[in-house]
């Protein structure tokens, strides 16, 4: 970790800044407006250059001989420079705001597209907390970045190059006395400019440790209460906070030191310019009161305008740090590229054969979870998959939706390699009742049209029923209607069940896969439910990860796992002819768990 740090520290960020410039290509959609913009911005740098210019020409004409003519036709000119300004400093600023949301808007649009098309590894070793900071917060640092300081970095430029120029034609030598003074910004903003940049890194690394707290603590609110531990909750709160303040303060120490040594540099500088101006005066070396006047305004400006520079440089700097980690996670590789999908036809019949699979997860490959599992499901059977918990059931499924891919072994489906068949060609054929149901926070309706996204209110209709969710949807006020909360909170265990069976049914998947969907019910409807998945599982391949009897006792094979290996397999007369097998043993819990209506 130290190491890491201190090569973050040696190398200038190039790469950095060239991945903020890459951002440039989300300005592409506006790109007429960006450079509308641009012009605007020129345009309002120059009148502004204009500025000291006319207004030393008009003290010039603070003499006897001076023309009433001259001084109202400057005084004129100089207020039409003020209203171009005006109109120019309108147009920049609506024209960047433009572009700078709408590439927000792309840059949130690209982070949130690629995010979800990450594999589930990546699930594992990130949480939502820090994720969705780095998708609000790192993203908002960048919108700074650019309305502001791409907009003022291009007007203090014209204004330092302008201002040189039109400077030299009033004298060289002072110019020049002026400029010495840029390599020792130079130097500062090299020194400088790594530590801010690593130190922002660090805050928003905090935040989004802050955001996680907020995350987790609001997912589990009821645990949060049960426990009362809601001042434990704050306390953490509290710290994570203040440790983002810690280091925020860090960070602009590094600034306010660099910006505070050049405002004072430059401030000598001016000093130095004018009391060298004063003396070229009075020596009487061709300049007079009013030249002297445009020169000290100029150098005031360009002053103004190089010390701006080196504030926007940090600036950048933190844009830089701020936003590394949230390049790093659009430089992960995606689980799949949607034009292969596209392409890709692949009708499943429903075998699946599971060749010697060995796994481990990749978040810890030293643990072996399941090993040399074959068997061999033929489309249309049911097959139960029993085993004591934390056996790898609910591994062995997610292999089939290839979350994961084996890592010994070859996953068949009607005898083709799944690594050969795309992820969304695949999954879009299966469903998945899962362990644990998850609902969207939408209406009833919207949940289980999820199955199969521009189903008609008939088919989700149809999918209720069949379900056996019908009555209890049409007991509520509101229906279908009806929300079901946060994560389906306002249903419950048994009803939220039937709604994910329902979507499950309106998918009508050749390969169906149910985690002990049937765990939350009670006896009664329990039957209802195993009716209607008896009449899904007909023409179709089914896995059920089951922990009564009644689901098992049925099917055309049960594997038992014990310890991420196939213990036994066959169908329960033959599983229950050996007395002294796995399953014999299991069988009497399962049958208690029916009785009990209790989980294994
Ligand atoms: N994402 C993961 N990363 C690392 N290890 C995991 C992960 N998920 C599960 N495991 C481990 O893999 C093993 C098998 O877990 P699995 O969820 O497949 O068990 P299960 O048979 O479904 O159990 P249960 O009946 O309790 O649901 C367990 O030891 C578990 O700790
Ligand atoms: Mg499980």
């Amino acid at each position: 970790m130290k190491s890491k740090e201190a090569n973050e520290k040696k190398s200038f960020s190039w790469k950095g800044f060239k991945q903020l410039l890459n951002l440039l290509r989300f300005v592409l959609p506006k790109k007429y407006a960006f450079i509308g913009g641009l012009i605007a911005l020129s345009v309002s740098s120059m009148t502004t250059l204009a500025f000291p210019m006319l207004l030393g020409d008009l003290i010039n004409q603070a003499n006897p001989e001076a023309s009433l003519q001259h001084i109202n036709k400057i005084a004129l000119i100089l207020l039409a420079v003020f209203a171009v300004n005006a109109v120019f400093a309108y147009l920049r600023i609506y024209w960047f705001e433009l572009v700078t949301q709408n590439m927000l808007a792309g840059l949130r649009q690209t982070t949130y597209n690629h995010l979800i098309r990450l594999p589930m590894n990546f699930f594992s070793a990130h949480r939502v907390g820090e994720l969705n900071s780095r998708i609000s917060a790192d993203i908002s640092i960048l919108q700074e970045t650019f309305t502001f300081t791409i907009a003022q970095f291009i007007r203090q430029l014209i204004t330092i190059v302008g201002g040189v120029v039109l400077l030299s034609f009033i004298s060289i030598k002072l110019t020049l006395f002026m400029l010495a003074f840029v390599p020792l910004v130079a130097i500062g903003a090299r020194f400088f400019g790594k530590h801010i940049r690593s130190l922002s890194k660090r805050t928003q690394g905090q935040v989004a440790q802050t955001n996680i707290i907020v995350e987790e603590t609001l997912q589990g609110i009821s645990n949060v209460k049960a426990y009362a531990n809601e001042s434990f909750e704050n306390q953490r709160y509290t710290q994570s906070t203040n440790e983002v303040i810690d280091v925020a303060i860090k960070g602009s120490k590094a600034r306010a030191l660099f910006i505070s040594l050049i405002i004072f540099s430059l401030f000598s500088t001016i000093v130095g310019v004018i009391w060298f101006g004063v003396y070229l005066v009075n020596k009487g070396e061709g300049i007079n009161a009013g030249d002297l006047f445009k020169f000290i305004l100029y150098t005031v400006f360009i002053g103004a305008s190089i010390s701006g520079m080196a504030d926007l440089y940090s600036q950048v700097q933190k844009a830089i740090g701020a936003t590394e980690s949230l390049m790093e996670l659009l430089d992960e590789a995606p689980e799949f590229n949607d034009q292969e999908a596209e392409g890709s036809q692949t009708k499943l019949k429903g075998n699946i054969r599971f060749e010697h699979i060995g796994f481990s997860y990749p978040g810890r490959t030293d643990v072996t979870v399941l090993k040399d599992i074959d068997f061999e499901i033929k489309a249309g059977q049911k097959v139960a998959l029993v085993g004591a918990s934390g056996a790898g059931k609910t591994t062995l499924s997610s292999l089939l939706f290839r979350f994961y891919d084996p890592v010994h072994g070859r996953l068949l489906f009607d005898g083709a390699d799944a690594r050969q068949i795309h992820q969304q060609v695949l999954r879009r054929q299966m469903a998945l009742v899962p362990q644990e149901v998850m609902l969207f926070g939408g209406s009833i309706t919207e949940n289980i049209a999820y199955g199969k996204p521009g189903a008609t209110m008939e088919e989700i209709k149809e999918a209720a029923r069949a379900a056996n969710a019908l009555s209890f949807i049409e007991a509520f006020p509101e229906g279908f209607q009806t929300t079901v909360g946060e994560r389906g909170i306002q249903l419950s265990g048994g009803q939220r069940q039937r709604v994910a069976i329902a979507r499950a049914i309106l998918r009508d998947p050749a390969i169906l896969v149910l985690d002990e969907a049937t765990s939350a019910l009670d006896n009664n409807s329990e039957a209802q439910v195993q009716q209607a998945l008896n009449a899904l599982m007909q023409n179709r391949t089914s896995i059920i990860i089951a922990h009564r009897l009644t689901t098992v006792i049925d099917a055309d094979l049960i594997v038992v796992l014990e310890n991420g290996v196939i213990a036994e397999m066959g169908t329960h007369d033959e599983l229950m002819a050996d007395s002294e097998g796995v399953y014999h043993k299991l069988s009497t819990r399962l049958q208690k768990n029916t009785e009990e209506n209790t989980e294994l």
